[in-house]
């Protein structure tokens, strides 16, 4: 070796692998402006379609006359149920087994519901004419409170399921009733609440809210008659599953629908499931023989397609007098909206929801959830988080609080006590959920020492007695959260969709010359996949990412996948990734051995290279060895260097955090300054530590918009009152809070590289630590919870309550 020879450590810089802040490739088109998104889509001869919806959130629906759109000029066709009907669509399935219309059939069931579809040369003539569609209804009294929806005289919302007593998840109770699921073991847990030194109780209402991604949901549907092939390019999270379902309502072979989705401005859950856009969309191609774009406006985003949470959680807690907690029980009611379409995996249809003991060694739990029908939109995404666990951490790290309160402890000693501790791992919790690996007290200590809360607890006390002696109007208010994802959707033997087991998959080829292609079942919508998959290959099999291209989105090409989302693709497609380079890397073995005339087993890998035992000067780098196996590959043995795995992951990944955020709240205005965030996170080994920092300042600003001042809201009619950003609160750089982020690492035991999801994390951690910021400037005067949003006016409202402005 000479001086000039690179050293192994030089070489493993320039390949930009795993732990490497590589810039993300995929700015190089989208700060020029040259992302490719459906919208940019255009198609010779396309037409463009748009819905008439309801202004009503309940009523029948007496007579549709299409007869002055159809005559506007420019107007190629207008679909109702009827059209529909005759193709056997004016229903579809929902990915939660319940059935949801199309286009309104004989009723609408909520605000802005469609109800007809006029496809028109231009989308200006299209928006138009859907105001000439005549439309008249019959008002029908409306319900959209979820606790009023099983009172015995609720108005009937599901006219076609009101006698079934069997729904897709069991027994019903009512005819508004959609499931009741539970999970946990109930009389252990009653029987530690009967023991119990201290109890608490709360309803913890987390409300509905919306994802809002800054692109809405959009697609572009092209049947070829002549082949009998459709092509539907579209904003799809899981391009798969869209094939896949689309062939089984439409009836089109699988093999003849080719699904692609191109650049995603953003997706958070909103992009999952399958909308009647998509439907009408398909259907008016089919009809026309021409490609027929849809794309929703901001008010039909916001209003119609999937909202997320709308959990209504009575939670409790029962501890022993110094602080042990002995039981967990939480009763919930969830609603649904007008159609079950949560997009969870099948089996589970709250979800995840039982990962609600959090970060805590709870020795008896159970909850029990209760979905129903209400007067609003379908949906119930997983809004930047693996399904229903944001509210599960919700409810826990609000009910912590509220338990701290009562026993006079303070909310770290309370957790730290609690936290399951190192030597527990792996885990298992009350549920049954078996946590592979985490480090809880070792996290805490450095969030507490490094936000100096001795210090901050002794200025909040100083304040406090400042605020009672009338010397100032502002509370100061310390937030903490633990909280404990489960992502990686899924183990198999408990996660499908509609039968399809949740695996994920990778396929890798890598070329003569020792560039290559991955092509991945999972599909990013800005987290970044095609600069970090590409490291993960890097480290893997000593190819520089720059040397590795990542294709995503494009069904004809990539191996069967899920999809992207609950943080699923590092911890299942991030897995079939490093399995894939693993077959490529053993054959590339079994080629350098020939080449070097030695044994595979004398050979050891560095960095980029097979290099024999003993004697480091005889090697073959990735690169010859990329050349040799399209020209000189052992005797019997196939040509090529490529490999596919599909990953069924053994286990969820858990990953896991504490968040630490300090509030200034104003009494006389309701207003709350955010003074410091502090967030730290632990996903296991870290693939691209600058993408994480990027993931985590999204998602605690989701989690910031969500906590202070997001909220779908319904007037009693059922109108629905944020439908456009004047009045649903998403935040800009103006409010966004500065975020200082930190990190643990402790790696998955099951995950080939121990690697754990985080892009989600923000939010499930987030959104508890803002709201336990502001519920703990309010404890000292007595107030035990305040429902989110922490807006304004509704803070206003909680210190009026205490009398704070007589
Ligand atoms: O499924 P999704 O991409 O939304 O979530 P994720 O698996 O948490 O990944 C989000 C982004 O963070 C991806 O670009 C990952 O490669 C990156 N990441 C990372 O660099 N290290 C980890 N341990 C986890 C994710």
């Amino acid at each position: 070796m000479n001086d000039m020879t690179p050293t192994a450590a030089e070489r493993s810089a320039k390949l930009e692998g795993m732990g490497c802040k590589r810039k993300r490739v995929e700015d190089i088109r989208f700060v020029q402006g040259k992302g490719n998104y459906v919208d940019d889509l255009k198609l010779p001869g396309m037409l463009y379609g748009d819905f008439i919806r309801s202004p009503h959130a309940h009523a029948r629906v007496k007579k549709i006359d299409t007869t002055k759109a159809a005559a506007v000029p420019g107007v190629v066709a207008v679909i109702t149920a009827e059209t529909l009907k005759t193709v056997n669509l004016a229903w579809m399935p929902t990915l939660a087994g319940d059935v949801q219309m199309v286009l309104a059939d004989g009723k609408v069931l909520f605000q802005n519901q469609e109800v007809a579809f006029v496809i028109a040369e231009d989308r200006y003539t299209a928006a138009d004419a859907a105001e000439l569609v005549e439309v008249e209804y019959e008002a029908l009294p409306c319900n959209v409170d979820p606790l009023k929806a099983m009172a015995p005289n609720a108005p009937v919302i599901r006219e076609d399921t009101k006698d079934k007593t069997e729904g897709a998840h069991g027994p019903r109770k009512h005819y508004n009733h959609v499931f009741n699921w539970q999970a946990g073991d109930k009389a252990a847990a009653d029987a530690a609440f009967a023991k119990a030194d201290v109890a608490i109780k709360e309803m913890i209402v987390y409300p509905r809210v919306h994802p809002c991604p800054l692109e809405t949901c959009q697609c572009v549907a092209s049947f070829d008659k002549v082949k009998g092939e459709l092509t539907l390019w579209g904003t799809f999270q899981a391009p798969h599953v869209i094939r896949t379902v689309g062939s089984l309502i439409s009836k089109i072979p699988e093999h003849k629908i080719h699904v692609i989705a191109p650049d995603i401005g953003g997706g958070f859950g909103n992009k999952v499931g399958a909308y009647p856009g998509y439907i009408c969309a398909i259907v008016a191609s089919i009809v026309t023989g021409r490609p027929v774009k849809w794309v929703e406006d901001r008010i039909e985003n916001l209003s119609t397609t999937a909202f997320a949470r709308d959990f209504y959680m009575e939670t409790e807690i029962a501890a022993t007098k110094d602080g042990k907690i002995t039981g967990l029980r939480c009763n919930t009611i969830a609603d649904h909206g007008a159609f079950d379409a949560c997009a969870n995996a099948t089996k589970w249809p709250a979800g995840l929801f039982s990962i609600i003991s959090g970060s805590y060694d709870i020795p008896a739990a159970h909850v029990s959830v209760d979905g129903v029908y209400t007067n609003k939109a379908p949906g119930g995404v997983a809004y930047r988080c693996s399904f229903r666990v944001t509210e599960a951490a919700y409810a826990i790290e609000r009910a912590m609080d509220i338990m701290a309160q009562k026993l006079g402890m303070d909310p770290v000693e309370f957790r730290m006590k609690n936290l399951i501790r190192r030597e527990q791992f792996p885990y298992t919790s009350a549920f049954g959920w078996v946590y592979d690996s985490g480090d809880y007290q070792t996290a805490l200590n450095k969030a507490v020492e490094t936000v100096g809360y001795k210090k901050l607890r002794a200025e909040q006390k100083q304040k406090q007695e400042a605020f009672k002696r009338g010397e100032t109007r502002e509370v100061m208010g310390i937030g903490v959260a633990f909280f404990t994802e489960i992502v990686g959707a899924g183990p198999s033997r408990n996660c499908d969709i509609l039968g399809i087991a949740m695996f994920d998959s990778a396929e890798i080829r890598i070329h003569p010359t020792g560039s290559g292609i991955c092509r991945l079942g999972t599909k990013s919508q800005g987290q970044g996949h095609e600069t970090t998959y590409a490291q993960i290959i890097a480290t893997e099999l000593g190819i520089a990412a720059d040397n590795i291209m990542i294709e995503e989105g494009n069904t004809d090409t990539a191996p069967y996948g899920l999809g992207t989302y609950g943080s699923r693709s590092t911890p299942v497609s991030g897995a079939a990734t490093a399995m894939a380079c693993r077959k490529i890397k053993a054959k590339a073995q079994m080629i350098a051995a020939y080449m070097l005339e030695v044994h595979d087993d004398d050979l050891e890998w560095d960095v980029d290279r097979f290099r024999v035992k003993g004697n480091p000067e005889r090697f073959k780098t990735m690169t010859e060895l990329a050349w040799a196996a399209y020209h000189e590959v052992p005797p019997g043995m196939e040509p090529g260097l490529e490999a596919i795995n599909y990953y069924d992951p053994p286990n969820f990944t858990f990953p896991f955090g504490t968040y630490i955020c300090v509030v200034d709240v104003d009494v006389d205005t309701g207003t709350t300054k955010v003074r410091r965030f502090y967030a730290l996170d632990d996903c296991g080994t870290r693939i691209n530590p600058m993408i994480i920092e990027g993931q985590i300042h999204g998602g605690l600003t989701e989690a910031f918009g969500i906590a202070m001042g997001q909220e779908i809201h319904y007037d009693d009619e059922g109108n629905v009152t944020t439908a456009s950003l004047l009045d649903y609160f998403l935040p800009t750089a103006v409010e966004t809070p500065k975020w200082e982020t930190d990190w643990t690492t402790t790696p998955s035991p099951h995950h080939p590289i121990g690697a754990k999801g985080v892009g989600e994390s923000p939010n499930v951690g987030g959104v508890p630590c803002f709201s336990n910021a502001v519920n703990d400037a309010f404890k000292f005067l007595g107030s035990t919870h305040i429902q989110m949003p922490h807006d304004n006016w509704r803070t206003w409202m909680a210190a009026d309550k205490l009398g704070l402005h007589a």
